[in-house]
């Protein structure tokens, strides 16, 4: 349903989709201390992936794993972040420059650097910033609504009633603003609640582009021309970005909306016989500038997810490759090189279903679900179906039915294993959800 890039911030399907989960109450019980889901633990320590923990043989990173925690896991009541999430805080994958999405990032800066050297005006890059954001700088400095659906615990990641696990490198305009900066890129890692498959993962990477003019709108003569120019600018700086990605594609322009661009746009390619939509944009609200101390002065942003663009441009099939230690997958990659994946095995899949009758007081969030699959399933994991739904017609309660598909990209599951896995679904399902099991 929800695209990788965009899905929160638009007025379309995606936000009427996520709104319809609103009803349903958020439980606490996925936010466990480390270690304390044996099944996941005993997954984790045998898939040797979870790089924090190999980390923690050294002292140092016995204390910055601790650092981490704290900033993280802060016991507040709104906190549902889980722990396997939070794992995957440091690992930045896109500040390793022989990985998929270090590769494309690495490739934009340089594209940018370019045009820098060409505007006059330097470009600040920033990669390096700790993705627990305020709210303020998350929601609000953006203009995004109150009572929008992507501030529901349904949908973010909470760390206190303050802060939240970004949810878009949006988050960072506002202060690269105040700092002062005419033109900056930030990329960091992203994290939303989500569904399961192959183009969904709980955290993803995006990159944030800004551009102001100080002193065009004098130029200009009146906002309206001034605003022309910044578009203009805008839909040069970024058709010649995807150039430098995808060669000279056929491109198109289409008009949408996002809270904190107006006008806004999608850029589109039409790549291996199909429109992709690869970026969002627009001309920054004037009140978000203002806001950050710019007044008047114009400019453009741009937002653009790099597992979307890597999984085109590397012929990557699913997400969850991207945080694979596999040799066979990271020894494919190398610096300054987009080369085509390919794949080394495609080990056979085991599945799983569930059924059970929703409490119908207590109601029953998707999200809620696939958090305690990830949590046990981990990237075992590789998409969650709804297979049958319906209310009874005597009783009224409603019945769901999901079909967990488990598959390794890495080495065949024995189903021996898979059923310890789902039966502490089950299990974490009957007491978290209060949903009874069928
Ligand atoms: N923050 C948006 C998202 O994650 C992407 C985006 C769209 C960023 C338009 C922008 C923009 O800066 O102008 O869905």
């Amino acid at each position: 349903m929800a695209p990788i890039l965009l899905a929160c911030y638009m007025s379309g399907a995606g936000a009427v989709a996520a709104a319809g989960g609103m009803t349903a109450r958020y439980t606490r019980a996925f936010v466990r201390p480390l270690g304390s889901n044996p099944a996941a633990a005993t997954r984790r320590a045998a898939s040797h992936q979870q790089t924090r923990h190999m980390m923690m043989a050294s002292a140092s990173s016995v204390a910055e794993g601790k650092q981490l925690d704290a900033r993280v896991h802060t016991g507040h009541h709104k906190n549902n972040v889980p722990v396997a999430l939070s794992e995957k805080i440091g690992r930045e994958l896109h500040r390793n420059p022989s990985h998929p999405l270090g590769i494309i990032k690495d490739r934009i800066e340089g594209y940018f650097r370019e045009r820098a050297a060409t505007t006059g005006v330097a470009v600040e890059i920033v990669d390096n910033f700790f993705p627990v954001v305020s709210i303020v700088n998350n929601f609000d400095d953006l203009l995004i609504p109150p009572d929008h659906v992507s501030r529901s615990p349904i949908d973010t990641y909470y760390v206190d009633d303050q802060q939240v696990l970004r949810t878009h490198t949006s988050a960072h305009q506002s202060t690269m603003l105040g700092k002062g900066y005419e033109a900056f890129l930030v990329t960091g890692d992203v994290y939303r609640r989500d569904e399961i498959d192959r183009t969904h993962y709980p955290v993803f990477h995006q990159m944030e582009g800004v551009r102001v003019f100080p002193g065009l709108l004098e130029k200009s003569g009146s906002r309206e021309e001034g605003v022309k120019m910044v578009e203009k600018d805008l839909k040069d700086a970024l058709e010649g970005m995807v150039m430098a990605l995808f060669g000279d594609v056929e491109r198109r322009w289409v008009d949408t909306y996002f809270p904190f661009t107006d006008p806004s746009f999608e850029l589109e390619i039409f790549y291996n016989d199909e429109w992709l939509e690869v970026l969002g944009c627009g001309v920054m609200q004037q009140e978000i500038v203002r806001k950050a101390g710019k007044g008047e002065t114009l400019g453009w942003a741009f937002g653009l997810g790099l597992e979307r663009l890597a999984m085109v441009l590397f012929q990557i099939p699913d997400i969850r490759l991207f945080w694979s230690t596999d040799k066979r997958f990271t020894d494919q990659f190398s610096a300054g090189k987009i080369s085509k994946f390919s794949p080394f095995s495609k080990y056979p899949p085991c599945y799983k279903d569930v059924s059970f009758w929703v409490d119908p007081v207590a109601g029953f969030n998707n999200n809620d679900f696939f958090e305690i699959v990830r949590g046990v399933g981990g990237d075992l994991v590789e998409s969650v179906v709804l297979v049958d739904e319906f209310v009874h017609p005597k009783t009224g309660r409603g019945s769901k039915c999901f079909r967990v598909n488990y598959r390794s990209m890495e080495r065949s599951l024995t189903n021996d294993e898979i059923d310890v896995l789902q039966e502490e679904v089950r299990k974490q399902m009957a007491e978290a959800l209060k949903v009874e099991l069928r």
